[in-house]
């Protein structure tokens, strides 16, 4: 039988690591949301179980979620994320790394030292553990809603097989991915949200998305 896939989010008690939690949750994956604190996690298990339509959900430190795990989210505020990944750093070996996090000061998007968030990260882990970026386009908002669209993903990193396992978990909560080439793109996705919150309060909306034309489904 196929071994159980089992996702961690570090920073799982957010908006963001909620939302995912309850999407991964849904079609069977193993989800363990991680929080700098044990018990903060625990209660925000018990509060997701009235909105969790199908699955489990478990709740542990960040480190012990990812002791678990096959596979990490970081989904932390970027002022968390250098230090949050270093000291997670030995723990991840042989896992992958998922980077959603979006450098934003104040809502406006910045470039880090290393160029991105993503290229940090992968700096940080060196060869540990493959680091690939997601899902900075997509709002908690939407992710909530279990029938709600999703806008597409643009998937980067330097592991093709990496960024193929990202896009197969990532095609089970119904998004569409696209791979978006290496680490050194991420820059442009991760800004890119910057331009979607900008859309969202010029709009009086709270769900701009991006949607990728041109490409047929059966090259993907
Ligand atoms: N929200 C969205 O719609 C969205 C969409 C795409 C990408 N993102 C990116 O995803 C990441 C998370 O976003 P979010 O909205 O979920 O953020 P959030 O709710 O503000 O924070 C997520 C979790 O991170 C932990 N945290 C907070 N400050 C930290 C720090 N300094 N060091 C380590 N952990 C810290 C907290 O968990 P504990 O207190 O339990 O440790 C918090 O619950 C961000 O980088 C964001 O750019 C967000």
């Amino acid at each position: 039988m196929e071994k159980e896939l089992s996702v961690a989010i570090v920073g799982g008690t957010g908006n963001l690591g909620t939302a995912l939690a309850l999407r991964l949750a849904a079609p069977g994956v193993r989800v363990i949301i991680g929080s700098r604190d044990r018990q903060k996690a625990k209660t925000v298990v018990e509060s997701l179980g009235k909105s969790l339509w199908q699955g489990k959900i478990e709740g542990e430190t960040n480190q012990e979620a990812v002791k678990e795990a096959d596979v990490v989210v970081v989904a932390v505020p970027y002022e968390g994320h250098a230090t949050m990944v270093a000291d997670l750093k030995g723990q991840l070996s042989g896992k992958t790394v998922i980077d959603t996090v979006v450098p934003l000061n104040k809502g406006k998007p910045f470039t880090p030292p290393a160029g991105s968030a993503l290229l940090e990260a992968q700096e940080i882990l060196g060869a540990e553990a493959p680091v690939v970026g997601a899902l900075h386009n997509i709002s908690a908002l939407d992710l909530n809603e279990p029938d709600a669209p999703l806008g597409d993903v643009l998937i980067c990193g330097n592991s093709d097989a990496a960024k193929q396992q990202v896009m197969e978990i990532l095609r089970r909560i119904g998004a569409r991915c696209f791979d978006a080439g290496p680490a050194a793109n991420a820059y442009v996705v991760e800004g890119l949200t910057g331009v979607l919150i900008h859309l969202n309060r010029k709009y009086k909306s709270k769900h701009a998305s991006i949607r990728i034309t041109g490409i047929g489904e059966k090259s993907r």
